[in-house]
């Protein structure tokens, strides 16, 4: 498969491919700008991919070719790392409630960086990972995120500082904070405020002479799927975390862990219309893939992410449009993608159907219910 890639973009790209649908198609092209996006934000900064987002051996290679760090949050994903090569020091184990064996299994591989957010973690650490590097993640303000996370990870900020000492009484290394602001995060300012919550436990514990290596301040950058709603800017968002920090004693290094900001816009999943019929008067298309095994995220209580759909083929001439309603293969009754999909009205059994942005959340979420598999995924 060759391409002409450098002046396309992902869903021009697909076009061009002749594979059986349904199949997601990634674009290193797009990839790497995102990546080298996120690694201009800052001056200093180690960008750590949440491969919890797509964890395609592709994707993650390239991604690793780039020079990227990785986010896993198990020893499973640590070990889809390393079977694919990575550097354990590239490696930060980011969920902070681990399985015991899974820290030990880690360790030994070689991983040095965990997320902690309670003494029994730290403790558990201390006893399976000896010595490393432990950073405290705080509960941050995460209202309007899609995704929220604060009710089940996270240390109240009052409590962060004692965390960090009981982590060094216990002979491992005060490595930082971190904190998440929830995925597909609505607000510029979310990660500025995350940072003048946890400024003052920086300073205070500067002042009992422990120093930070690091403030992570983890993932949830938004994607435009929706083009009806307004999406925080990157640049505002890095602007106000310039502000925030301004005035630290010192300046640690910042680490980041995007997921989908960075995979989800790399990717289109490209589907066939298996049946076309009405239902109480409005037209449904059943497509090859649908929300279990490709689009979990578009589950009615999943977020319900739109995606874009266009045509494979887009009309050459002007042509009526009908709403549709589309869902996926298989029997169940959650399986309904997108209501109110604007195409054109002769679309039918056989015609093609690209969803943009697909790259986050939509592989390694995929079940094989009703038998239907999770479409594969080409990358160039
Ligand atoms: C600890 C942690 N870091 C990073 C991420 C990635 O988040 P996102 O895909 O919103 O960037 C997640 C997502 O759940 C997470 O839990």
């Amino acid at each position: 498969m060759s391409l002409p890639t450098a002046e396309l973009n992902v869903l021009q790209q697909a076009r061009l491919l002749t594979h059986k649908t349904p199949f997601f198609y990634t674009s290193k092209d797009v990839l790497r700008q995102n990546y080298e996006t996120f690694t201009h934000l800052f001056d200093d900064v180690e960008v750590c991919y949440a491969l919890k987002a797509n964890s395609d051996p592709k994707v993650l290679t390239y991604l690793d070719s780039l020079g990227c760090s990785f986010e896993a949050a198990s020893a499973y994903e640590v070990q889809i790392l390393l079977d694919l090569g990575v550097e354990p020091a590239r490696i930060v184990y980011g969920t902070s409630i681990k399985p015991a064996e899974q820290i030990k299994l880690a360790f030994d591989a070689g991983v040095k960086r965990y997320a902690a957010d309670s003494r029994e973690e730290i403790k558990k650490i201390a006893d399976n990972a000896p010595g490393s590097k432990v950073f405290v993640r705080a509960i941050v303000e995460d209202a309007g995120s899609v995704f929220m996370m604060s009710e089940r990870f996270g240390a109240p900020v009052d409590t962060v500082k004692d965390l960090v000492l009981y982590a060094r009484h216990l002979d491992l290394k005060t490595y930082g904070i971190s904190f998440y602001v929830g995925s597909q995060a609505a607000h510029a300012n979310m990660w500025a405020k995350g940072v003048q919550a946890v400024k003052p436990i920086i300073e205070e514990l500067h002042a009992e002479g422990v120093t930070l290596e690091i403030l992570n301040i983890g993932g949830g950058f938004p994607v435009h799927y929706d083009t009806q709603e307004d999406i925080p800017e990157l640049r505002q968002i890095v602007i106000d975390v310039h502000n925030a920090l301004h005035g630290l004693p010192y300046m640690p290094k910042l680490l980041m862990e995007p997921g989908r900001g960075l995979v989800a816009t790399s990717t289109v999943l490209v589907t066939e219309v298996i049946a076309r019929n009405d239902r109480a008067n409005k037209p449904w298309l059943c497509l090859d893939a649908g929300i279990y095994n490709a689009l979990y995220e578009a589950m009615i209580h999943q977020g319900a992410t739109r995606y874009p759909i266009h045509p494979f083929n887009p009309p050459t001439e002007p042509t009526e449009n009908l709403s549709f309603t589309i869902a996926g293969p298989t029997g169940d009754s959650l399986d309904v993608v997108a209501r109110d999909v604007s195409l054109p009205a002769y679309t039918d059994v056989g015609d093609v159907l690209i969803f943009e942005h697909t790259g986050a959340y939509t592989v390694t979420m995929a079940s094989r219910f009703n038998g239907f598999p999770a479409p594969p995924l080409y990358i160039g």
